[in-house]
């Protein structure tokens, strides 16, 4: 029987295949128990700490929403609003945190600060972002996936853009990992870290999976059961870079002729927020500056029916309820 109680939630690389399934299932019945107004009360009196050096609007709302659900009380830290980094170290922060929380949420930019926030927090630390990982979006976008196919299995999920950053390694990871076949459709220079492609290629002869990385987006889409795409300049990156990566990663724009090269069946999924119109600040000035009204996504893709980029926002919510349930002990 699968138990994470007390563990850290940092990255897919320290879950096995059956314990990732393990949470998706628990997330589908929380998701279900919500739905039919069943409390999952049980964690009443803890208190979850959600640290946040980067803006959110999914992430933040899931762990607070889910958190409430489950009982518990939350404290927002923000970067302008703490101690954090600026007068206290990671490891300070984390040794006063997890004296007063029950666990914790990071959100920042490398990966070392919340491996170390979790080395020295006696809690379970979940990683809300990271330059190099978001394995909460991976759950999110899992539970959608199997819940839109049935199964994960034997699925081929493209993913069109910066393939090294984020997502795209997180998505490698989890794909190979659930026997999924990971294709990353990018410039030569996106492609993910290859020790990254290396590791992930030993998860895939295991499960079954495959990786492709191609520059031609006609082979990434072929049989795909679905594109992924993300914004092309992540947050923490300067303003200048947009430029180059509008140039580079144009031609891997998700719109209804590459949408219609994929299977019939094929759908849009996108982590969110998505430069889809003009209808934001940085969308609109980037769109003026460099011509173009759309970014990564068409806003004919995005809002046409094989898209299920909403169905997967929601879907952080239960997916990051499953992961505190799980990693907590309940009251
Ligand atoms: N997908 C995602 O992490 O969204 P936020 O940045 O709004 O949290
Ligand atoms: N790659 C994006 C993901 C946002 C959820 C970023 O890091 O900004």
């Amino acid at each position: 029987m699968v138990s994470l109680k007390g563990r850290d939630f940092l990255t897919l690389k320290d879950f096995s295949a059956e314990e990732i399934a393990y949470l998706l299932d628990l997330a589908g019945e929380v998701k279900a128990k919500k739905k039919a107004g069943i409390p999952v009360d049980c964690y009443k009196g803890k208190n979850v700490a959600l640290i946040f050096e980067k803006t959110s609007t999914r992430t933040r709302c899931a762990f607070e929403v889910a958190a409430h659900d489950m009982g518990m009380g939350t404290t927002y830290l923000d970067s302008s609003g703490s101690q954090i980094g600026k007068k206290e170290s990671i490891a300070d922060t984390a040794r006063v945190l997890g004296r007063m929380f029950d666990g914790i949420e990071y959100r920042g930019f490398s990966q070392e600060i919340v491996e170390e926030l979790a080395k020295y927090a006696d809690v379970p630390v979940w990683n809300g972002l990271t330059n190099e990982y978001h394995p909460t979006q991976i759950l999110a976008d899992f539970l959608t996936i199997k819940e839109h196919f049935g199964k994960l299995k034997g699925i081929r999920l493209a993913y069109f853009g910066d393939a090294r950053y984020n997502m795209g390694n997180s998505l490698m990871i989890g794909c190979t990992k659930m026997g999924m076949d990971f294709v990353g459709c990018a410039p030569k220079k996106y492609f993910p870290d290859p020790e990254l492609v290396a590791l992930c290629q030993k998860y895939a002869e295991e499960s079954g999976a495959t990786i492709t990385l191609t520059e031609d987006v006609t082979e990434g889409t072929k049989g795909a059961d679905v594109l992924y795409t993300d914004v092309w300049v992540s947050m923490g990156e300067p303003m200048a870079v947009w430029e180059e990566r509008i140039q580079d990663l144009s031609p891997y724009q998700i719109n209804k002729k590459v949408m219609e090269q994929a299977k019939e069946s094929a759908v849009l999924m996108h982590c969110l927020p998505a430069f889809h119109d003009l209808k934001t600040t940085i969308g609109k000035e980037m769109g003026e500056r460099f011509h173009r009204t759309e970014m990564e996504v068409t806003d004919e893709v995005f809002e046409s029916k094989q898209s299920i980029v909403f169905e997967e926002a929601e879907n952080r919510m239960h997916t990051i309820k499953a992961v505190m349930m799980a990693t907590l002990e309940e009251s």
